[in-house]
């Protein structure tokens, strides 16, 4: 029996000797294609070729594809774990014409692969075409001696496919197998199709039209082929099991989970394990390729995927986080084929563990909840969109987890009331679900590439050359020539300026044409090869076909340079410090600074941030030189260069590697990188970090500077200690103790101050010294106390109340132009005065709202100090009545 790692391979093989370039499977995050928020299909990486925008060295083409369908207009998600063949994430076969061959050579080669390679029984095998494809019904019968019973012809989606709501689509063909009649189910198009007996394993695409956003249809340049199938599904015929979960890879998935929980893989746990195993699969490939979980976007999908497993997880009573430790698995069985699996396998698990621990100390609140909301529902019934958006916003419950978790009781959630509770609080929504949101790859730029070729980049040796105008662009539109006072966009056959990418600033510098000059201001790749320079003229004017004589900023340059290799020796020591599981997860390298972003769970220590300054500049004193080759991407990966999660490859690349290791190792930083770098380390001079902080949760920034800015800042930081040295009058090295004696001071004299007011207020001098007053026979201690603020006011009132023995305190304290007020009234007399009416008559006369408290003690505010002598009157005047 064959496994699905030889079933995959078969399949490529097999295309690979018909002709077809094997190409590795696209990440699946989408590159150069914003409309997509993942890849649902082998066609997407190929998209720009179907549509003429992009041409290849080869016509034909067969892949084994990451798919993930969680999110836009393919989403499996909530049927995972309750049928017998939905994933979030699959394996898609394909084989791919681009406008070579069409419709019967697709038929020939599918049918020959299943029925002779395979070895799958003809009698079980049947196949749809679009309703009208009367081509293609015929090719069935003449290629495959197909009965015109076994062809069913079907209208509408099902034999139309669309990658998106734009983009390549055309008619198809499905090819079905027939489990046999001890399932329940009928052929395509029959009434009983919904059953699970006939089951589609292969989709022909015969690619024609470029679905446009207007709603509609260009032709393709050429009619061309995509074809997609499920290798679970094939997995599943080709060994002799119904249920995609039965496959000899999901065995071994499920059976890492029950090995981890103790629970057997039956009854209600069944579900479980099996929404487990897919999700582990999903998640784990979505983090290799540099998804982070976030409440945004792609990131919250994939907080989606884990957290729906993770409350299976906690259904079959794991007590401690449970997903992180099935990656092991995961990687035995597909991490040969997957390197990125492997590559990542540290940075899954952190990213698992973190998000299980985070998620498991609200999501056994939140099942209370929730059993409690749907108690006394039965099935049929409908949870309430509050108690759902409560979960999801309290909880960190989403909604399909929620729906998820409803569903065994019949139930339903109430999504409008949902979605109006989330407008409310104006939270994400539908943005969740939509694409990336970013501009779509202009498809001139391809059109350009395909007419004046690639730019050829000679900036890693060179600062300055000679090029030739090739395009002239400006607002959008070509142009022949322009002059001063011109902004254009410009690509020369040749350049020395480096185009923006792997988060390096594109170069800046001037340019001198044969009858003109320009300053260029930013450079910018597009179509993948084209350097485009944006130049404003400043003199005289320039035409297609003319000389042009580049020079790059070599200061900016230099820095830039220096910044670049900091931030590859920073990555390696983050690795060294704080442990494998760091992942970059974005940089940014310029004249000025190098930020560097990075998955890590919690803030830095001092300490360890010291450990990373240090690491890097000691590899900087080595002075080593930086060595660059060029190799093929998977021989630089197997040779342990750090390649960025989520980043496909050209068939070159260069591997830079910078400095020896610490421990004895004979290489310090090996990072696959197209940026432009230092000579030697030595050339960085100094490394400095300026600060370190949180991004989001899982992610943190560190920005640094180097060379001159480290130094000048060091100098600034140490100006600031010389500074405060010759004013306090000792050396710096006592500045530190210096400082800390005058906080001790400060604050016993702070203490000290407020005795003396104190003291001054009850008994010292002045007119807080006199007596009390004698109002109707009650000794009235009246008086207004300046620089004391409230809390010190209650102290003084105990103090004046003893002075008095029997009778009445009343203080107006004033303190930054507002006024307080307390008054008191001895135990005798509180039966004749009530403190809190005589605290409220002062505050009302100071312009206050009221006061509180008893009839022993009360305490209120006023906004305004200058009426403090009519809030004590106020108090007489009442004693008086
Ligand atoms: N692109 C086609 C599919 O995904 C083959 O089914």
């Amino acid at each position: 029996m064959p496994s699905l790692n030889q079933i995959r391979q078969t399949f490529l093989d097999y295309f690979a000797a018909e002709g077809h370039e094997v190409v590795s499977s696209s990440p699946l995050v989408p590159q150069n294609d914003p409309t997509l928020m993942f890849t649902n299909a082998g066609m997407v990486q190929f998209k720009n070729v179907f549509t003429g925008a992009e041409t290849r060295p080869y016509k034909r083409a067969t892949t084994s594809q990451k798919v993930v369908r969680a999110g836009g207009k393919h989403n499996d998600l909530d049927n995972v774990g309750y049928t017998a063949r939905h994933h979030t994430f699959f394996e898609m076969l394909g084989n791919f014409s681009f406008g070579d061959y069409f419709k019967a050579d697709a038929i020939e080669f599918a049918w020959k692969l299943i029925t002779e390679t395979y070895g799958l029984d003809k009698n079980r095998l049947m196949a749809t075409v679009y309703v009208d494809d009367d081509e293609a019904f015929g090719l069935w019968k003449k290629i495959a001696g197909l009965p015109e019973s076994k062809i069913a012809r079907i209208a509408g989606s099902d034999n139309f496919w669309s990658m998106g709501d734009t983009g390549p689509c055309g008619p198809c063909t499905e090819i079905f197998y027939d489990h046999g009649d001890h399932i329940w189910g009928g052929p395509p198009g029959a009434p009983e199709e919904d059953g699970d007996r006939f089951v589609e394993i292969w989709n022909l695409v015969f690619m024609q039209f470029d679905q446009q956003e207007d709603g509609t249809r260009l032709n393709l340049p050429k009619p061309s082929i995509d074809t997609g199938m499920g290798l679970e599904r094939v997995a599943a015929v080709l060994q002799g099991v119904h249920n995609n979960y039965d496959i000899d890879l999901f065995k071994a998935l499920i059976g890492a989970s029950v090995e981890a929980t103790g629970v057997a893989a039956e009854g209600d746990a069944l579900p479980s394990h099996r929404v487990i195993a897919d999700h582990l699969r999903s998640t784990s490939f979505l983090i290799a390729d540099g998804v982070t979980p976030s409440n945004l976007g792609r990131g919250y999908v994939l907080r989606r995927i884990m957290r729906r497993a993770m409350r299976h997880a906690y259904l079959l009573g794991a007590k401690e986080p449970l997903m992180h430790r099935l990656v092991p698995a995961l990687v035995a069985e597909m991490g040969d084929h997957y390197g990125e699996l492997k590559r990542a396998e540290a940075t899954i698990v952190e990213t698992l563990r973190q998000e299980e621990e985070r998620f498991r100390t609200t999501l056994g609140r939140g099942m209370t909840l929730l059993d409690e909301a749907t108690r006394d529902l039965k099935s049929g019934d409908v949870l309430d969109g509050r108690t759902a958006f409560k979960l999801y916003d309290t909880y960190g419950f989403p909604l399909d987890l929620t729906q998820d978790a409803v569903r065994g009781k019949g139930l339903s959630v109430d999504v409008p009331a949902y979605d109006a509770a989330m407008e409310e609080q104006k939270a994400m929504g539908k943005q969740n679900w939509a694409g990336s949101g970013e501009k779509a790859a202009a498809a001139e730029w391809f059109s350009i590439r395909d007419a004046v070729g690639a730019s050829e980049f000679v900036g890693y040796d060179h600062l300055s050359a000679q090029g030739h105008v090739k395009v002239m662009v400006r607002d959008g539109a070509s142009v022949e020539d322009a002059e001063a006072g011109d902004t254009v966009e410009i690509v020369f056959d040749k350049t020395p300026f480096y185009a923006e990418s792997g988060g390096q600033a594109g170069d800046t510098g001037t340019v001198d044409f044969a009858h003109g000059k320009g300053r260029i201001l930013d450079t910018q790749k597009q179509a993948g090869e084209l350097y485009v320079h944006r130049v404003e003229l400043t003199e005289g004017r320039v035409r297609v076909g003319d000389k042009a004589e580049l020079q790059v900023d070599a200061g900016k340059r230099t820095t830039t340079r220096s910044n670049h290799s900091a931030a590859h020796l920073v990555h390696a020591a983050l690795r060294n410090v704080l442990g494998p599981h760091v992942a970059q997860k974005g940089q940014l390298v310029d004249a000025e600074r190098m930020r560097f972003d990075f998955s890590h769970g919690g803030p830095l220590s001092a300490d360890e941030i010291a450990r990373i300054e240090a690491e890097v500049n000691a590899v900087i004193r080595q002075n080593a030189e930086a060595r660059t080759e060029s190799m093929a991407p998977q021989a630089a990966i197997d040779a342990g260069a750090i390649a960025l999660f989520g980043e496909k490859y050209g068939d070159e690349v260069r591997v830079l590697t910078l400095g020896q290791g610490l421990h004895g190792e004979e290489r310090y930083s090996v990072e696959l990188c197209g940026g432009t770098h230092v000579a030697r380390t030595g050339d960085i001079a100094l490394f400095k970090i300026v600060s370190e902080g949180g991004l989001g949760t899982g992610i943190r920034r560190i920005e640094a500077l180097t060379g001159e800015a480290a130094r000048q800042y060091l100098l600034d930081e140490a100006n600031v200690a010389e500074t405060l040295a010759a004013q306090f009058k000792v050396p710096v090295a006592q500045v530190e103790a210096r400082v800390e004696a005058l906080i001790n001071d400060r604050k016993r004299l702070e203490k000290e101050l407020s005795e003396a007011k104190r003291a001054l207020a009850v008994g010292g001098g002045g007119g807080a010294a006199a007596g009390p007053e004698d109002i109707n026979g009650v000794k009235v201690m009246a008086r207004v106390l300046d620089g004391v603020g409230g809390k010190d006011l209650r102290p003084l009132a105990e103090d004046f109340k003893k002075q008095v023995g029997s009778g009445i305190v009343a203080l107006v304290g004033k303190l930054d132009g507002k006024a307080a007020v307390t008054v008191a009234v001895t135990p005798d007399l509180t039966g004749r005065f009530n403190a809190a009416e005589l605290a409220r008559a002062a505050v009302i006369a100071m312009g206050g709202q009221g006061a509180g408290g008893k009839p022993d003690f009360a305490q209120g505010g006023a906004p305004d100090d200058t009426k403090a002598e009519a809030g004590l009157d106020a108090v007489r005047q009442a004693l008086q009545a």
